[in-house]
């Protein structure tokens, strides 16, 4: 085994993956919101159709899309490894454990991840590979864009008119808000960053970004269920 697989299999090796891909992640639901919030404008769908094409043919962000499902997936394994490892050394865990980082979220981490892959299963399945691996959706033009592009909205629409839909996504965003309410801090911590002044302001970021990304994603089904 080389040093690399030494120290990516080691404790530390696997909390650090965990806490660099979670910060990517991080990023990503920020791009990926802002890109969503594009559904709200009462324009038909026409920004949001022309950006999810551009998401999905441009090369650069094609190669940074394989980035990320590749962090998604040494996300959950480096994440399950984790569970199980400290399973295994309950004992030692508990008797280290720190009150203050004891709560519902940091003792949940790994239901809560469960419970986002669940939500991505059914979201990825849908829009994603709808758009990608399917002749299902429509082609339409606009004026002013040259290219035919594929009508991911009426696609949204239309999910977001199913109750069940609406709940899957509330339930799942519901999980995410905890998830990133204990992981957002937990990754800084992990990187090390232990600071009088900058730790409390990054806990802080941590739970207004916790909970402001999942409230961002969800008004967009609510309003597509209820309203549109
Ligand atoms: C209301 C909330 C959301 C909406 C309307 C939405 C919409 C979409 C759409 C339309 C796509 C396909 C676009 C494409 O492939 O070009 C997509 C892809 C994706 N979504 Fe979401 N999304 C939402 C929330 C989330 C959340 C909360 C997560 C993560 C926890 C997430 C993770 C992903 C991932 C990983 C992809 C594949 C990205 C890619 O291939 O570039 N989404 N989403």
């Amino acid at each position: 085994m080389s040093w690399i697989t030494n120290f990516l299999t080691s404790s530390l090796g696997k909390k650090l993956v965990m806490s660099l891909t979670g910060l990517f992640l991080i990023i990503f639901l920020v791009v990926h919101l802002a890109g969503n919030l594009q559904l709200l404008f009462d324009d038909g769908g026409e920004a949001f159709n022309i950006y999810a094409h551009m998401m999905s043919t441009d090369p650069l962000i094609s190669v940074v899309a394989y980035g990320l499902y590749f962090f998604i997936l040494l996300h959950i394994v480096q994440g399950i490894l984790i569970a199980f490892q400290n399973r295994g050394a309950r004992k030692v865990k508990y008797a280290m454990s720190n009150r203050k980082s004891n709560t519902f979220a940091s003792r949940n981490m790994m239901l809560l991840g469960l419970l986002i892959f669940f939500f991505l299963a059914v979201h990825m399945g849908d829009f994603w590979y709808k758009m990608k691996f399917t002749n299902e959706l429509d082609m339409v033009t606009y004026a002013g864009y040259d290219a035919a592009v594929r009508d991911l909205y009426t696609r949204v629409n239309a999910a977001f008119q199913e109750w069940w839909i609406v709940l899957i996504y509330i339930i799942g965003l519901i999980a995410l808000a905890l998830h990133l309410w204990h992981g957002f801090q937990s990754a800084f911590q992990t990187l090390g960053l232990n600071h009088k002044k900058y730790t409390p302001i990054i806990q802080g970021l941590g739970k207004i970004y916790s909970i402001v990304i999942p409230i961002g994603f969800a008004i967009i089904p609510l309003y597509y269920f209820f309203v549109k």
